[in-house]
């Protein structure tokens, strides 16, 4: 029996249901179509393709330097794999900053080159205008605001923000104008929990916490962090749900120390020939 006979994809209204009947939101990153049909099976609500790919695939030392194409090319490999969950494309860093039209029409490509539901972007108040226009041209944007990735330099790091009560109180002005705006959604990223709690308790939209305490309407966790795979920097929010990264290099070893010794392949791996069509084959040689 088909376990997803009665599954439908998620929408952006079933994630402002969960809100008003206070069920948890569940959302993952993944970035490519394997991670993705995982992800999808899990039965996670939503799947952010996050510019976080630049580190935990690519390699970068930051977002920063992620581009609309690479972010494309991601978000279309998660599209192909991914049949329920609702996709999130990150808009990656001056993709969306220099001009509100150039914002639209990158979220535009998000939708449709990328084939994602919707597209998420960095910052506050700042971002209102160009949040409106991108929802004026029927796009829906989820907001993130406290630690922004793509302004660690500007930021001095990757630190948590809101601690002092100004900077709290610029959070949760942020959340209001970027609801005010539009967005269907914000990312709350390393904010103090109580903070977080009287942002999620002032929206009528859900907030997705990433090191935002237990109050947040959803949570979300960076693929490559829950199961082990990237521990160049392991944030204290991470919890890690699978520790892969030595079982993958085992299984790598032994294939290693298999061909080596000649051990694979075996013969359930190889194939076999007709004795006839072989023994002709052989004469053919001698000929
Ligand atoms: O890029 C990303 O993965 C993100 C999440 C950490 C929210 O923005």
């Amino acid at each position: 029996m088909d376990s997803n006979l009665n599954r439908k994809k998620v929408t952006i209204l079933d994630l402002a249901a969960k809100k008003r009947n206070s069920e948890p939101i569940t959302m993952l990153t993944a970035y490519d179509y394997t991670g993705a049909l995982l992800v999808d099976a899990a039965e996670i609500d939503t799947i952010l393709i996050g510019d976080s790919l630049g580190m935990v695939m690519m390699g970068l030392e930051s977002t920063v330097p992620v581009t609309m194409e690479e972010m494309l090319h991601h978000c279309r490999a998660v599209a192909r794999g991914a049949k329920y969950a609702y996709l999130i494309g990150d808009l990656p860093f001056l993709s969306y900053q220099v001009s509100v039209s150039e914002a639209v029409q990158n979220a535009g490509r998000l939708l449709k080159e990328g084939n994602v539901d919707s597209v998420k972007l960095e910052g506050g108040h700042e971002m209102v205008e160009t949040v409106r226009a991108i929802v004026a041209a029927g796009i829906p944007v989820m907001g993130h605001i406290g630690l922004t990735p793509q302004s660690v330099s500007k930021l001095g790091g990757y630190r948590t923000q809101g601690r002092t009560a100004a900077a709290a109180r610029q959070l949760l002005d942020d959340a209001l104008a970027l609801e005010e705006a539009g967005c269907y959604a914000i990312v709350l990223e390393a904010v103090p929990a109580p903070v977080a709690k009287v942002i999620t308790e002032r929206l009528k939209v859900p907030t997705i916490g990433i090191g935002a305490g237990p109050d947040c309407d959803g949570q979300v966790l960076v693929y490559h962090d829950i199961l082990g795979l990237y521990d160049k920097i392991q944030p204290k929010f991470v919890k890690q749900y699978a520790t892969l990264s030595p079982i993958i290099k085992e299984a790598f070893s032994s294939y290693r120390d298999d061909v080596l010794k000649r051990d694979f392949p075996a013969q359930e791996h190889s194939f076999s020939m007709n004795a006839e069509e072989l023994e002709t084959f052989q004469k053919s040689l001698e000929e």
